[in-house]
């Protein structure tokens, strides 16, 4: 099998595909205004574009997908995309990212289709800041639902946290507190800075490195990578069931441990969150006969990829927030 690799020794057995632009949250960094549908544009990929393009990659050594957004939740027919991808048996990790809105609802049913890994956005663990960020009072909610999630073992539950100066930069304290009995991983994600949030990065962007200092200080130790980890750095502490993921896309190796490919809710291939490269695939999505030129394609992409984002440069690329493309 020829399996994706790049010019630069990098594999992609990652795929990261968005399968909504639409967003009922606000969240300050990401959609402050909330979801504003752009008239004119291509609806979503269906259920039987996504399963062409999930052979696709299979074809070239997909492992591990992620349902992302905008709010892949808001999808009706999410439990048939996850019992899709499940029925490939190549695929391993079928993995959601989610604001957590209805998890509570909804969390047995993904289970049941084949989901195995959960991300929830949770920037706050405190009420009034939560409602702040992300413009709901849904914190208490969300948090149950992560509960019941953990005691339905369910296999893999990450929540993933923006830094952000001024804004919930005063939680470890209640981070830590969270961790020390739950088997889950916090990611402190960096603010990035999309097309849309220049201004708000300029003010609210926060280095990880302090964190990770304070981290070290207090007997957390960087855990090895796996293999087939991605860009995260993992602390762990023999006191605490909970793990501590740092994704700090502006420090420099982080470009290294890339992994991933991106597909848009429209179906373009994007090759780096923040580049200009991509290229359409829904044409090539409409028929089972177009499924080798898929291949040969994604295969020929990859050439194309580059050793790393822009973002020091101040270039964003084609991103003008991460709801757009999926985190
Ligand atoms: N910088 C960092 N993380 C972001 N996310 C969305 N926008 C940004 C940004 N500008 C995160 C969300 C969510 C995931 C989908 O991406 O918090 O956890
Ligand atoms: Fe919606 Fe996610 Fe953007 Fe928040 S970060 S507004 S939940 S797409």
């Amino acid at each position: 099998m020829t399996v994706l690799a790049d010019r630069y020794g990098r594999r992609f057995p990652y795929l990261r595909l968005s399968v909504i632009q639409a967003c009922n949250f606000r969240c300050s960094y990401c959609l402050p205004n909330g979801y504003q549908g752009v008239p004119g544009t291509a609806p979503s990929l269906r259920l039987d574009e996504i399963e062409r393009l999930l052979h696709g990659f299979v074809g070239v050594g997909l492992r591990k997908l992620r349902l992302t957004g905008g709010e892949p939740t808001l999808r009706r027919d999410l439990p048939d995309i996850i019992a899709t991808a499940a029925r490939m048996p190549d695929i391993r990790t079928i993995a959601l990212t989610t604001n957590g809105c209805i998890l509570r609802k909804r969390r047995a049913t993904w289970q049941q289709a084949g989901l195995n890994a959960l991300n929830v956005s949770v920037d706050a663990l405190d009420r009034q800041r939560f409602a702040a960020i992300t413009g709901h009072d849904r914190l208490h909610d969300i948090l149950a639902g992560i509960d019941e999630a953990l005691a339905a073992d369910f296999p893999v539950v990450k929540l993933n946290a923006v830094l952000l100066r001024g804004l919930n930069d005063e939680q470890m304290p209640a981070w830590l507190e969270y961790l020390r009995e739950r088997p889950v991983a916090v990611r402190f994600i960096e603010l990035m800075r999309t097309g849309t949030n220049k201004d708000y990065f300029e003010r609210h962007h926060l280095r990880a490195q302090a964190l990770e200092d304070d981290l070290q200080a207090q007997g957390w130790s960087l855990l090895p990578r796996g293999p087939t980890a991605g860009p995260a750095r993992e602390y762990g502490h023999p006191d605490y069931r909970g793990r501590i993921g740092i994704i700090a896309p502006y420090s420099r190796d982080f470009c290294a441990g890339c992994n991933r490919l991106r597909v848009t809710s429209r179906g373009d291939l994007r090759l780096c969150l923040f580049g200009n490269l991509g290229i359409p695939l829904r044409h090539l999505l409409q028929d089972d006969a177009s499924g080798d030129l898929l291949q040969a394609t994604l295969l020929g992409q990859l050439g194309l990829k580059e050793a790393g984002h822009g973002l020091h440069e101040g270039r964003t690329g084609l991103t003008p927030h991460l709801a757009s493309i999926g985190g």
